[in-house]
């Protein structure tokens, strides 16, 4: 007489197993619609524990850095690490320009190019009320009168229509979750002409030692702000680690 087979559930178990395999060796047949209106973004069952497990054309999404973040922004050593100041320096400022700071955070970016804007004003824009809050502190403590902060959602930077001269995001872009909504908010708000300048640390370097999703290639930026209609018109190479990258809104034809 034949033996019965002692594991006779065997091939099932293979089965199953293999099915997981393949889902996890090929995370976007396991993707999902971000959201109704998008289908932009993937949804994948691996991905880095610093990001949200959301990719857009390519690139995972980082986490936000939470408010409680906000005294590692003010550090004192961030003017040698970062140079901030060639930032102010290079975004040819005028006094009468509305500049948007994307992501503001505690403000340090704004308030180094308030001073600059004496007809004008920075519109500080974040998603998390306790950044704003510092805004407003800030505001109060130094009688800083042309830093307005503007409370964000995930899809939206709530800025008035073709009011912007230019729009800033340092450090902040690649922790937007709706990379795509935001920016069409931010085209639609710069006037025509108006200009958005990315500051990311170079993602091409794998020498800087920054988490690799905090970090972008300009090849990376230049097609997702190309994605909303932004036109690439420099790199300036200045900053120790990082791409300053300009894109311009085309003048209306
Ligand atoms: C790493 S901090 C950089 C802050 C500031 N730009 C700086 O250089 O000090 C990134 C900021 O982006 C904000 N942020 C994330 N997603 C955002 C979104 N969709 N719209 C506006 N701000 C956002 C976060 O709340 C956080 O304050």
């Amino acid at each position: 007489m034949k033996p019965k087979p002692k594991y006779h559930f065997l091939p099932f178990t293979l089965i199953i197993l293999l099915i997981l395999c393949y889902l996890l060796l090929h995370p976007s047949r396991v993707a999902i619609a971000a959201s109704a209106s998008s289908t932009v973004y993937e949804q994948r069952l691996i991905h880095s524990p610093d990001g949200i497990g959301k990719f857009y054309m390519g690139r995972e999404i980082a986490k936000v850095m939470g408010h409680t973040g906000a005294l590692w922004l003010e550090r004192p050593s961030r003017e040698a690490e970062e140079q901030p100041s060639k930032v102010v320096n290079a975004l040819n400022l005028k006094p009468n320009y509305v500049v948007a700071d994307i992501g503001a955070g505690t403000g340090y970016m704004s308030f180094r190019i308030a001073p600059l804007l004496t007809k004008g004003k920075v519109l500080a824009v974040d998603i998390q009320p306790e950044m704003l809050d510092i805004i407003e502190f800030l505001n109060k403590e130094n009688n800083i009168t042309n830093v307005e902060p503007i409370l964000a959602t995930l899809t939206n930077p709530n800025l008035p229509s073709e009011s912007v001269n230019l729009a800033l995001m340092v450090d902040a872009y690649h922790e937007f979750e709706n990379p795509r909504e935001v920016m069409q908010g931010i085209f639609r708000a710069l006037k025509p002409g108006g200009k958005v300048a990315l500051v990311e640390y170079r993602g091409e370097n794998p020498f800087i030692m920054i988490k690799r999703l905090h970090k972008m290639s300009q090849r990376q930026a230049q097609k997702e702000m190309q994605a909303v209609g932004l036109v690439w018109r420099e790199t300036k190479n200045l900053l120790p680690q990082q791409h300053l990258m300009v894109f311009e809104k085309p003048q209306a034809q």
